[in-house]
């Protein structure tokens, strides 16, 4: 059942081109600039007018939550607030009728997230549902939704399922954005071109796997890690970051690259291993000054940088390089080789990667 994998993780992260191919299936088609999502369209008028978005998950669920803000503002201009669902459903939060909930979450079973929804909806909210399992309590409590079909995922860390979450919530923002007229048809033939993409870039990103296999040798013994990231990138650091610690049991915290001058800079020196995501995009020329920064302390710089990229080989220690795409989506194939090290990193430390210590599948208590 693991399909010749030794865990279901890695069978999971390598299921990942067919997966994203999943989450998409007619939902766009090629060349064109038809979108199709029956759940958007139920809701589209509340979702054009909606004065504000606010997104409600816990875990990876949330970093996926955190890649749509950065999506919904960009393509379709709406405010987006992305919050824990722990903490949104006892603080008392500011909900109304013409705020639109999304709850994400794989299981669809997890507590918090399920008190969270119910409570805007009790507000009058209009909740969407991004969920995996079909037929879950939270796919049932939503108004309407759109699941992200990754099928099953077993491994206690979730990796297909994020990516497929990322590839719906890429939809959902082009849908909105499209409805609302804030993103140019050529800019959204172009993001569904690249969205066929990517299937074959994320397959192109796994091959990096022995490579990556490598580094995790390097630095499987070690503490602490550090994860940097800026824009999309951000959101990415930080699930860099869940995946290492919740599977090898090595402390790892991921930061906006830009706040590292605000604290954790103190924690670099020569024993620091800081893993900077320094894809070509808007903030490259930005990141590459973050890591001269560490590379001034000292630390130990792995990069995952565009193919082709010069600068950053110069200066960092370990280079992984991903296939170039479109600025919105590169998180879906720059958390590929993130997934690939944690994995190794927890099996070269003996470590249970598919049932780590004191986690869950589905956290159905709060
Ligand atoms: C991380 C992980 C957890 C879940 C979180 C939310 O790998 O598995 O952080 O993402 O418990 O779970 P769902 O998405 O089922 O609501």
């Amino acid at each position: 059942e693991k399909g010749g994998y030794e865990h279901f993780m890695l069978k999971e992260i390598f299921e990942q081109p067919r997966s994203i191919l999943d989450s998409m299936r007619g939902r766009l088609e090629l060349g064109g600039s038809h979108l199709n999502m029956a759940g958007f369209r139920a809701y589209e008028q509340k979702f054009v007018n909606a004065q504000r978005i606010i997104i409600v998950a816990c875990g990876t669920s949330w970093h996926a939550g955190l890649v749509a803000e950065y999506l919904i503002e960009d393509l379709a201009r709406i405010p987006v607030e992305v919050e824990y669902a722990s903490e949104f459903r006892y603080r008392n939060p500011v909900i109304s009728e013409r705020d639109i909930v999304i709850a994400i979450s794989q299981s669809g079973e997890t507590a918090d997230t399920l008190a969270a929804l119910e409570l805007a909806k009790s507000k009058g909210a209009t909740i969407f549902g991004i969920c995996n399992v079909v037929g879950s309590s939270i796919a049932r409590a939503t108004d309407a939704g759109a699941y992200t079909h990754a099928g099953p995922e077993i491994g206690v860390a979730s990796t297909k399922a994020f990516t497929a979450q990322v590839t719906v919530l890429t939809l959902l923002a082009m849908c909105i954005g499209q409805r609302r007229g804030t993103i140019t048809d050529v800019k959204l033939r172009e993001l569904v071109t690249e969205l066929h993409n990517i299937p074959t870039k994320v397959e192109k990103a796994l091959k990096l796997d022995a490579e990556i296999q490598q580094i995790a040798e390097t630095f499987k013994d070690v503490p602490n890690f550090l994860y940097l990231g800026r824009g999309y990138n951000f959101p990415v650091a930080l699930e860099g970051a869940l995946k290492l610690k919740e599977i090898s049991y090595i402390h790892a915290e991921g930061y906006p690259a830009a706040e590292m001058k605000h604290g954790p800079i103190a924690l670099i020196d020569e024993n620091m291993p800081v893993v900077v995501i320094a894809t070509k995009d808007s903030s490259y020329e930005k990141v590459v000054s973050n890591i001269q920064e560490v590379k001034a302390r000292k630390g130990r710089i792995i990069a995952v940088v565009t193919e082709g990229d010069t600068t950053i080989p110069a200066m960092a220690e370990f280079v992984i390089e991903v296939p170039p795409t479109s600025e919105v989506l590169v998180p879906l194939v720059s958390v590929i080789p993130l997934q690939l090290l944690s994995y190794h990193i927890a099996v070269l430390r003996g470590c249970n990667v598919d049932q780590p210590r004191n986690l869950a599948k589905s956290v159905t208590v709060e």
